[in-house]
């Protein structure tokens, strides 16, 4: 057997005798809406979290992240926020998330929140206060107003579209026209203007003041913008390279704000970290990453991917060196709240290119769900099978891990929500054309029965299914085959592997087995194929398998079975 090494190393001396705590941690994303409702209003919050400590230090986990929990209308699942220094009332005070972080750190947890800068909630006092204070006023300055074009300005200043469909401007009843990126109540921000600067600092304090750990990045590659006039027509942006030019996208000028943001965090003992939400082309990644910006990039390359080695090893490899460019450590994701769940991703993977009708299976895409045909032609079991192999291959990778709510029960995307039940913008937004993300923000089952599976005492603000029983917290810690139990083992095992950030690709003669080995010794083995493949020769004991079976059981039949991931101890 060869042993090649072709992922990019980090040097060792670029790691301190100590690493900070976020190089490798695994981080638990919580959407508080959705995550336990303690007032039983159908809403989660704070004090549903705080209720849930002991669960998410038993998962193993090392830190949570919080979506947005400020005052909110929810245009956009509370990432129109209307004041980042306040909490939602239904969501709870600042004194319960105070009590929050105290119960998370007594627990040894890390907690980081998010901040959303490109845009504020058309709520916002700065934004009221730029609607009645009118056209011309230094009010206005905070955000992107421009005259209209066409006679009268009555058509928009450019045919620009808005990431949730339609238009990108809205007509105030001035006549002005503002720019909103994402869905209309999200006005964008002027990046240009020292207030808004200025805001947010105060913002990064505040929090870090109250004792949070870090911070996540809502579209970090959009706050700086350069919109001298004449506007370019969207067909115009759309021949812009994204270079660190592009009025729009990823500018390099987004990192004055950052290195800005640098000296708030690192004038705190321990220093407070930041990822960025960057959805840029990954050369442009380590610019984020780098310890004068953010420090740390999502990438999101494997939940773009599909169940394959092929793409699997070429995702690893390439991000493990671009960590190593920026200085910083990798992120692997494979479910968060803006995607459909990775089970259900993975249950699809069989439809064909062309359906009967002819028309094309969207599996990425927002629609994916749409038709009763897809739903029953998902996978369930495989689905969530390929879903637990991919984790483990994910969890065994140097570098951070961020795992979505409901991920650890091997929930699949929810499709039953009556069109009069759904939230997301997206669906109003394409004239309910797609179903957009209400499916992955259902409320978690806690228990097998009860008005909302115990995720409160009353009911939820999205309907569960009658399948949420099987799946809930209760049942599957009730067994030991359930993917709950996998994640708390794996999570447990973890820690062992948070030491040199590290990996050794061994060969395999399969193009479907991907093998690679860690510092410790541990060596993981993931079969994305059909056919079984010996466990390899010389190693240590069985440690944990994908598979709903025993250790003892899969190093009986000596294989690694089909579509399964197998982590194994030192020899
Ligand atoms: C990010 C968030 C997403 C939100 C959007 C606008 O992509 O993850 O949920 O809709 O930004 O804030």
């Amino acid at each position: 057997m060869t042993v090649s090494i072709d992922a990019a190393r980090l040097p060792l001396d670029a790691l301190a005798d100590t690493p900070p705590w976020w190089r490798q941690a695994t981080v638990y994303q919580i959407y508080p809406r959705s995550f336990a409702d303690a007032d039983g209003d159908g809403l989660g919050d704070i004090r549903g979290i705080l209720s849930r400590a002991d669960y998410l230090a038993e998962l193993g986990i090392d830190a949570v992240w919080l979506s947005p929990f400020y005052p909110s209308e929810l245009a956009d699942g509370g990432y129109d926020v209307a004041d980042y220094r306040d909490v939602d009332p239904r969501l709870g005070t600042l004194a319960d998330v105070d009590d929050m972080l105290a119960a998370l750190h007594a627990r040894g947890l890390k907690v980081v929140i998010d901040i959303v800068p490109n845009h504020t909630s058309d709520q916002h006092a700065w934004f009221r206060e730029a609607l009645a204070a009118g056209r011309g006023s230094a009010a206005r300055e905070r955000y992107i107003f421009r005259e209209g074009s066409g006679p009268d300005g009555a058509e928009p200043p450019t045919d620009w579209t808005a990431a949730f469909g339609g238009s990108a401007w809205v007509r105030v009843a001035d006549g002005q026209w503002y720019l909103h990126s994402f869905a209309i109540e999200q006005p964008d921000l002027n990046w240009a203007h020292p207030e808004v600067r200025a805001d947010f600092v105060r913002t990064l304090r505040f929090w870090s003041d109250r004792g949070v750990d870090g911070f996540r990045i809502d579209v970090a590659h959009m706050l700086t913008k350069d919109l001298s006039e004449p506007l370019p027509s969207a067909a115009e942006l759309a021949a812009i390279p994204v270079d660190g030019n592009h009025p729009l996208l990823d500018r390099d000028d987004v990192h004055e704000v950052y290195a800005q943001w640098r000296e708030v965090f690192d004038s705190y003992d321990p220093p407070r970290t930041a990822v960025a939400e960057a959805w840029v082309a990954s050369d442009r990644v380590p610019k984020y990453a780098s310890p004068e910006s953010l420090g740390q990039s999502f990438n999101f390359d494997l939940l773009v991917a599909d169940f394959d080695a092929g793409q699997f090893r070429a995702i690893v490899t390439h991000n493990i060196d671009l960590a190593a460019r920026s200085g910083s450590s990798s992120t692997w994701v494979l479910s968060n709240h803006d995607v459909f769940r990775h089970a259900t991703r993975y249950g699809l993977r069989d439809l064909p290119a062309v359906d009967e009708d002819g028309a094309v299976p969207r599996r990425h895409g927002a629609g994916w769900l749409e038709s009763g045909a897809d739903q029953a032609r998902l996978d369930r079991v495989g689905g969530e099978r390929r879903a637990r192999a991919a984790t483990l291959f994910l969890l065994g990778l140097p570098g951070s891990a961020y795992l979505y709510q409901g991920e650890e029960l091997g929930l699949h995307e929810v499709a039953e929500i009556p069109g009069d039940q759904r939230q997301d913008p997206t669906y109003f937004r394409t004239h309910q054309e797609q179903y957009g993300r209400d499916g992955c923000r259902v409320p978690l089952p806690w228990t097998t029965e009860g008005p909302s599976f115990g995720f409160g005492d009353g009911g939820a603000h999205l309907p569960q299914p009658a399948w949420f029983a099987g799946h809930s917290v209760a049942a599957e810690e009730a067994d030991p085959d359930s993917t709950l139990s996998m994640y708390r083992r794996a999570l447990a095992l973890r820690h062992d592997l948070q030491t040199a950030e590290e990996l050794v690709w061994i060969d395999t003669d399969r193009a479907d087995v991907l093998h690679f080995a860690r510092p410790n010794g541990w060596q993981v083995v993931t079969n994305f194929g059909t056919e079984p493949y010996p466990l390899p020769e010389g190693a240590g004991a069985v440690l944990l398998t994908s598979a709903p079976v025993d250790a003892d059981a899969a190093a009986s039949t000596g294989v690694v079975a089909a579509e399964q991931t197998v982590w194994l101890a030192p020899a």
